[in-house]
């Protein structure tokens, strides 16, 4: 690919990904090139030079392969074609090319877990009778009690319910997700095999790497043994080691066969999303696996100093020492959006608050200042930062959408205990004005709040102040002031303060306090993530605000 124009960043030889900002894009949200109400790849197109202005350096796209739609694509009916309400196969591949244009890489989603239940195997598998081999690619069973009609175990769906559902033959099939998500069996070479052939396909078409999903659930317990009553699954949080069903040792064998394949590409990389204890994430990144793997800790984390820190100092332990790189996440498409959760109570759970209230508990406007705080934390960190659309927007979270609106299978499997992740997943406003923002021609396919017109991008654009700004100059900076290497040193300025510096000279103050706190000797303020006034802090006696950050030089 063309490389992005670097003349004013230090010169490096590190592959691309050890201190790459990757874009997340939910492509079903992202940008309608078509009027349907659907974001495509024709949208997606369109916006390219919305993303080289960012300064990202690759994007990840959200599963984009036919699919029934029932999970948002992560219900794959066609790894090797492009769901038509995206676009076409001819559209994938000049996406790319036009990408790497732009010295934008592209990062696939891989989906190895589970397939639709309308891909052929699974069609064919059901339409076998039991026993036949084409069964064995899934985890298909005879259930408990005299005539087998009780689940094969007490495993529970992480979108509620059980984790078993009957065929009209009386066997039962596992799905870890909705029913229309059957679980592959990864002990089955067949398995193995089409895998490795799926990601030759994309490889050969450009793909610069693969996400890959759920990337600590391949491998079951053989003895298929309950949980016990006790258990309960909870989506996208930490799951113990080496559970019946989650962080299996096995799983590495597999992502090692993996591996082999993309080691026979230039520069292509695989980043796991393994929600695992640190200490396990550590074996997924061993040097003949993934390149990195998610930390989610600092997702998972409250606005609280002391965390933060030791979240900081646990991302690069875990990831150094095997040559990775620290892999940081402020939110994704699964999670409520950081402007809204960082404007809840400490001790908030916010999956559960959009049910649960109470309302008033939300402040809008701390959650942003702190949303900006913890960019300029975020993206001052050494590794890497990925990105959800939006979140340059500032956007909340639409915790409030209509309940008839809602598409998640969450809200209907949890029998309403959950709103589910819709409210992070409303179409991006791209305008001002016109019909939903800009995303457009028509309505997206989730409704968006009245009141956008000023967080579209268009309009924080023209502002120097706005969060797309403060996104766009820090993202320059990190590139002008290059990244060195992993090492970080952590400040101590306080209880209440996050601080940390780096090789490159930059440090960062986080002011996590409620009073102002003094700034330590510095040449320079490189970028604030509040504007200046009268308690400017660029000044000598400067103090830094609670709930702000800053960079210095
Ligand atoms: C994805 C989710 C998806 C699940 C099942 C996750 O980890 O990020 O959006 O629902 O896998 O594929």
């Amino acid at each position: 690919m063309s490389a992005r124009s670097t003349s004013d960043a230090p010169a490096s030889d590190a592959p691309w990904w050890r201190h790459g900002v990757v874009y997340q894009v939910y492509i079903r949200s992202f940008a309608d090139g078509n009027g349907d109400g659907t974001g495509d790849l024709a949208g997606l197109r369109s916006r390219l030079g919305y993303l080289q202005r960012l300064g990202v350096d690759a994007v990840w796209i959200t599963p984009w392969y036919a699919s029934p739609m029932v999970d948002g694509g992560y219900d794959v009916a066609d790894y090797r074609t492009i769901d038509p309400r995206f676009g076409t196969l001819d559209e994938a591949e000049r996406l790319i090319a036009e990408a790497h244009q732009l010295g934008i890489r592209v990062i696939a989603d891989l989906v190895p877990n589970h397939t639709s239940e309308r891909h052929s195997w699974f069609r064919e598998a059901i339409a076998s009778p039991p026993g036949h081999p084409s069964r064995d690619r899934y985890h298909i069973r005879d259930g408990r009690g005299p005539d087998g009609s009780e689940p094969p175990n007490d495993w529970t769906s992480t979108f509620g319910g059980p984790a078993w559902t009957r065929l009209a033959d009386g066997q039962w099939y596992l799905h870890l997700f909705a029913p229309e998500q059957p679980d592959l069996n990864w002990e089955n070479p067949e398995v193995m095999a089409e895998f490795l052939d799926i990601q030759r396909f994309w490889l050969d078409r450009g793909i610069d790497g693969f996400r890959v999903d759920v990337a600590h659930g391949l491998v079951k317990d053989p003895t298929f043994s309950d949980l016990g009553p006790e258990h309960l699954e909870v989506l996208a949080t930490v799951h113990p080691a080496n559970h019946r069903h989650w962080d299996r040792d096995g799983v590495h064998e597999i992502v090692r066969g993996w591996r082999r394949l993309i080691d026979e590409y230039d520069d292509r990389m695989l980043v796991a999303e393994a929600w695992v204890t640190p200490d396990r994430l550590r074996l997924y990144t061993r040097p003949d696996e993934y390149h990195q793997a998610f930390s989610f800790s600092l997702l998972e984390s409250e606005w609280d100093a002391d965390e933060l820190r030791s979240v900081i100092a646990e991302g690069v332990t875990v990831a150094v020492p095997n040559g990775s790189t620290p892999t940081w996440v402020l939110s994704n498409h699964d999670v409520m959006r950081e402007a809204t959760r960082y404007g809840l109570p400490k001790g908030t759970n916010w999956r559960m608050w959009p049910v649960t209230g109470p309302v008033e508990a939300l402040d809008e406007e701390l959650g942003r200042r702190r949303a900006r705080a913890a960019a300029l934390l975020l993206l001052g960190l050494p590794g890497s930062a990925y990105l959800y659309q939006g979140e340059e927007l500032g956007l909340p979270e639409v915790w409030d959408l209509p309940t008839e609106a809602l598409d998640d299978p969450v809200w209907e499997r949890s029998d309403h205990a959950q709103r589910g992740r819709d409210g992070s997943r409303v179409p991006l406003p791209w305008e001002s004005t016109g019909p939903s923002y800009g995303f457009g021609s028509n309505g997206g396919w989730l409704p968006q709040p009245a009141g956008w017109s000023a967080l579209a991008a268009s309009a924080q654009a023209e502002d120097a102040d706005s969060t797309l700004s403060l996104y766009r100059e820090a993202i320059a900076l990190r590139r002008r002031l290059g990244t060195a290497d992993e090492a970080i040193e952590l400040l101590d300025l306080g209880r209440d303060v996050v601080a940390y510096r780096r090789g490159t000279g930059l440090t960062c103050v986080v002011n996590l306090g409620t009073s102002p706190v003094a700034l330590p000797a510095h040449d320079r303020v490189l970028l604030r993530s509040e504007p200046g006034g009268p308690d400017d802090p660029s000044g000598p006696d400067g103090a830094l605000e609670p709930d702000t950050a800053i960079w210095l030089m």
